[in-house]
């Protein structure tokens, strides 16, 4: 499916509208509706109890959204947490210097590519990619100039360069997408942070900040949940909260949202063990993704080029969205950045005894953090597919289907009696909807024709429709409609939770990797 039709099936279907439509819109900003809230909590169970739930030394925490001021300075998120921003002067339009160029770079990498594929296409079999690329002229000089291009990038951007970064986008001759002039002001920082101010204090002292992340929340909190809690190290701290970025580009519906949701878990351990840490996480989280049913090839891993000011390594993963592959998570050894910038600024002591070292020490930290609503989105646009399907007059329709792992979806089971003029059928499908709706997220539906409901389930994502029919009254079973395969069984309605048991609760998830 395009892009375009994933976004409006979001808002046909009720998982997500613009925030404040009625008023022309909030750029940036989006609403969760009934199923959207639904799949999004799903996503943060599934996230909180393989974090929470899985780990004995990981322990779950929910901090404030308010953080005392001197948080963001000693974090660097005052001085650092910018985007070098330029306007183009024809179009008024703002734009990430840094984005322009990247996706300048992205342009060569497809334009190399598509020869790759070209050439794949002709060899066959006997096609070797390594060889290829290394040889082919064309290719060499695309890769040559992507690696040059990048370094420039990393180089700049570390240094805080503006000027060479507005001389890349004139050397490069990239335009304005929109007006298509080259007419630019000069490169400057924007710092990404939303503040607002205390009521009683006036001035600088009373300004605070919307946090742009939920970790600094563990940070400040990391003693007393180790003490309260009485973890060793390594233990982790989970959270999943509200985050605020003031986003130059906000486009690509909620890949790139103002107010979004963090899912963020901080390791703490010795110092000198964080790589292998990192890479225990870098596993596990690939992992924690692939047990959802998310094909290795539409995750990759990408080492960051720019380190953040707190990373001594950091990785993405990947996954292919409508629009290429993008950041879903990242994975960052922080070292003990954090915990010695809050030590030293507010002359608290954040150390660790450790027993068996006898001493004590600033932990370091390893963080895996996703954004739930690119998670949200990474669903969505992997499970929403257009298929051909047998009607049951033995003709083919099309059917729009949104395969969710079941245990994410929305609605497990739809409860739906086949015919709704006959009370008996119609009172025995509410009966056996109003005992399962204690079992799972059910819906009850007895409007239009079979076939149209089980659509409108299809394009939801439910993966199990229970229909009632006149044989139900005799033999007291129902049928069993399962999404993906079609397939219908006849089942006793005493086991209908047994049979579905497996599929709708996560636990088989969680024990799956
Ligand atoms: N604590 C580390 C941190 O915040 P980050 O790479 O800036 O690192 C982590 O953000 C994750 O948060 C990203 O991988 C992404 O999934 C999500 N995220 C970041 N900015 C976002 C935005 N503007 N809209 C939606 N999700 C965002």
């Amino acid at each position: 499916m395009d892009f375009k039709q994933i976004v409006s099936h979001a808002k046909e279907y009720g998982f997500i509208y613009q925030s404040s439509e009625i008023y022309d819109t909030l750029a940036a900003v989006y609403d969760y509706g009934p199923n959207g809230v639904e799949l999004k909590n799903n996503i943060k169970e599934y996230w909180w109890r393989s974090m929470v739930q899985r780990h004995e030394n990981i322990v779950g925490i929910d901090a404030a959204i308010f953080m005392h001021p001197k948080t963001w300075k000693a974090s660097g998120h005052v001085d650092a947490f910018n985007d070098p921003l330029i306007d183009n002067k024809d179009s008024k339009k703002r734009y990430r210097a840094d984005v322009l160029i990247e996706e300048y770079i992205d342009k060569i990498d497809a334009k190399a590519e598509k020869e790759i594929d070209k050439a794949a296409g002709r060899f066959g079999d006997q096609f070797n990619r390594e060889q290829y690329i290394t040889t082919n002229d064309r290719v060499v000089k695309y890769l040559a100039e992507k690696d040059s291009l990048t370094k420039r990038l990393a180089e700049a951007m570390k240094k805080g360069d503006m000027a060479d970064l507005k001389k890349m986008i004139e050397d490069l001759e990239i335009a304005c997408p929109e007006s298509g002039s080259r007419n630019w002001t000069d490169v400057r920082q924007f710092n990404l942070m939303f503040s607002t101010q205390l009521g009683n204090i006036a001035g600088e002292e009373g300004k605070l900040y919307l946090r742009p992340e939920t970790a600094q929340g563990i940070f400040l909190n990391f003693l007393n949940v180790q003490k309260t809690s009485r973890q060793k190290i390594p233990f982790g701290i989970a959270q999943i909260g509200k985050a605020f970025r003031n986003e130059i580009v906000a486009r690509q519906f909620i890949f790139r949202m103002r107010e979004f949701e963090q899912m963020e878990m901080q390791y703490f351990v010795r110092p000198g063990d964080e790589m292998e840490w990192y890479e225990y996480w870098k596993d596990l989280r690939l992992k924690w993704h692939m047990a959802l049913g998310t094909p290795a090839s539409q995750l990759r891993f990408h080492d960051h080029d720019n380190l953040a000011h707190y990373a001594n390594a950091a990785v993405d993963i990947q996954f292919a969205f409508p629009f290429g592959f993008k950041e879903l998570e990242g994975i960052h050894s922080r070292t003990d950045f954090d915990l010695s910038s809050h030590q030293e600024l507010s002359g608290k002591k954040l150390q660790y005894f450790d027993p068996e070292l006898e001493k004590s020490y600033v932990p370091y930290v390893v963080e895996t953090s996703i954004g739930c609503d690119r998670m949200f989105l990474a669903m969505l646009s992997q499970s929403l597919q257009e298929e051909i399907v047998p009607d049951a007059d033995g003709k083919e329709s099309t059917r729009i289907v949104l395969k969710l792992h079941p245990s994410i979806a929305p609605v497990k089971c739809a409860i739906l009696p086949l015919v709704k003029n006959k009370p008996e059928i119609t009172e025995k499908a509410k009966a056996i909807f109003n005992d399962l709706k204690f079992f799972t997220q059910c819906q009850y539906d007895e409007k239009d024709a079979i076939g149209r409901r089980y659509r409108r389930q299809d394009a939801i994502g439910t993966p199990f429709c229970i229909t009632i029919d006149f044989d139900s009254l005799d033999d007291h079973s129902v049928t069993i409609r399962h999404r993906d395969t079609l397939a219908q069984d006849r089942v006793h309605v005493s086991r209908i939770e047994e049979v579905l048991r497996d599929k709708v609760n996560m636990e088989a998830l969680l024990r799956s990797f």
